[in-house]
């Protein structure tokens, strides 16, 4: 069976660990998690990063430094994971979903402006796949309305917008945070981990806090304080640095990932060939980085059938998100809006196998696959 995930291991990651370990200093925040966190600082423009041990823990801590609290709302796209709508949900916001394009699981930047309340606090855009949502319109709105904007970067390491200058933005550096994922379906992983990209200076201090358990411990071990203790809310955030090595040599071999699953994604959409599904679109304003290659199949029948079709041929396909508005935890809370094109990609999207180590020829088949079937 081709699996639909399989990690990547670049073969450094057990060197950089031992060198971690046997260096006696395994908590977190020592050599390996500045590397990482100095290396996505300069390569993609982010004013500050702090590694975290998952995305969902980082969408957290944006939470918690938004300030978001009861009778707050907070506008999240319902195609989506769990833990973009849970890290506010835990702070007692009101999550006010909106729906995606019809061609793009993405937010419809259009349809926020009619969601947005006194009580809105923030926008919460989710660049599914890695594809860039409209930050263009979506900062025009935050300004006007004097909102925060907290990227969910889960899946875009190494992807940009292009903005109306033609200029390319890393996604995770427009809003006022972001949220990057590196579990182990990732294009980098560590396993179980995450960071928080940090553009607004306002929230830098605070967020080190926060960070390390509510204490000025980072402050301490940069010399800036003769003592630390309790000065704010926090949890435990940070990574080991067993975690931060595994990180470093992935970080390390980012471009030869990137160039192999781009090369994977292209055959994909260059081999396809039938009008019964849909190819992913990549706006104009977004550049792809392979995190994924999903189709979208007429109806949650011709996926079920897709679906088994390809399993029979040894090729694992798999769908994912339920529209968030109508899940067993929400539905109650949601205020009936009906969100159709979120819907439509609950029934009818199918993600096909990527990763690094899958071959040309193993993409060639699964298309060819779909193509008969
Ligand atoms: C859009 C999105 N947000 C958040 C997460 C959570 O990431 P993590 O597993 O690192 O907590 C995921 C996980 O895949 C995701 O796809």
């Amino acid at each position: 069976m081709i699996p639909f995930n399989k990690p990547y291991l670049t073969g450094k990651e057990t060197h950089y660990i031992y060198d971690a370990v046997s260096s006696g200093k395994i908590s977190g925040n020592g050599i390996y998690t500045q590397k990482c966190q100095a290396f996505f600082e300069k390569e993609y423009g982010f004013k500050k990063v702090l590694l975290t041990t998952s995305c969902t823990d980082a969408l957290e801590m944006c939470a918690m430094l938004a300030n978001i609290g009861p009778g707050d709302e907070v506008i999240v796209p319902s195609f989506t994971f769990v833990s973009t709508a849970i890290a506010f949900v835990r702070q007692g916001a009101k999550i006010v979903f909106a729906d995606s394009y019809s061609d793009n699981p993405n937010i419809d930047a259009d349809k926020i402006e009619s969601l947005i309340t006194d009580k809105t606090k923030a926008i919460v855009p989710v660049h599914y796949a890695g594809v860039a949502c409209d930050m263009g319109k979506i900062m025009a709105l935050a300004n006007k309305y004097n909102l925060l904007v907290i990227e969910d970067a889960a899946q875009a390491i190494d992807s940009f917008y292009i903005d109306e200058n033609g200029h390319q933005k890393a996604l995770g550096s427009i809003g006022h945070l972001a949220a990057f994922s590196f579990h182990e379906t990732k294009n980098i992983i560590a396993g179980e981990g995450g960071m928080l990209a940090i553009n607004d200076e306002r929230f830098i201090h605070r967020a080190e806090i926060i960070w390390e358990k509510g204490t000025n411990r980072a402050e301490f071990f940069r010399g800036e304080v003769n003592k630390y203790g309790w000065v704010d809310t926090g949890s435990s955030f940070l990574p080991s640095e067993v975690i931060a090595a595994f990180l470093w040599a992935q970080i390390e071999n980012i471009q030869d990932i990137q160039a192999k699953r781009k090369v994977l994604w292209e055959t994909y959409r260059s081999h396809l060939k039938t009008p019964n599904i849909q190819l992913p679109t990549i706006p104009s304003y977004a550049t792809n980085n392979a995190h994924m290659f999903y189709i979208t199949a007429r109806n949650l029948e011709h996926r079920t059938q897709l679906i088994n079709a390809l399993k029979e041929k040894g090729f694992h396909a798999v769908f994912h998100y339920i529209s968030l508005h109508s899940s067993d935890y929400y539905q109650s809370k949601h205020d009936g809006r009906e969100l159709a094109n979120s819907d439509n990609f609950t029934d009818c999207l199918l993600r096909l196998p990527m990763f690094y180590e899958l071959s040309v020829e193993n993409v060639k088949s699964i298309a060819d696959c779909i193509n008969e079937f």
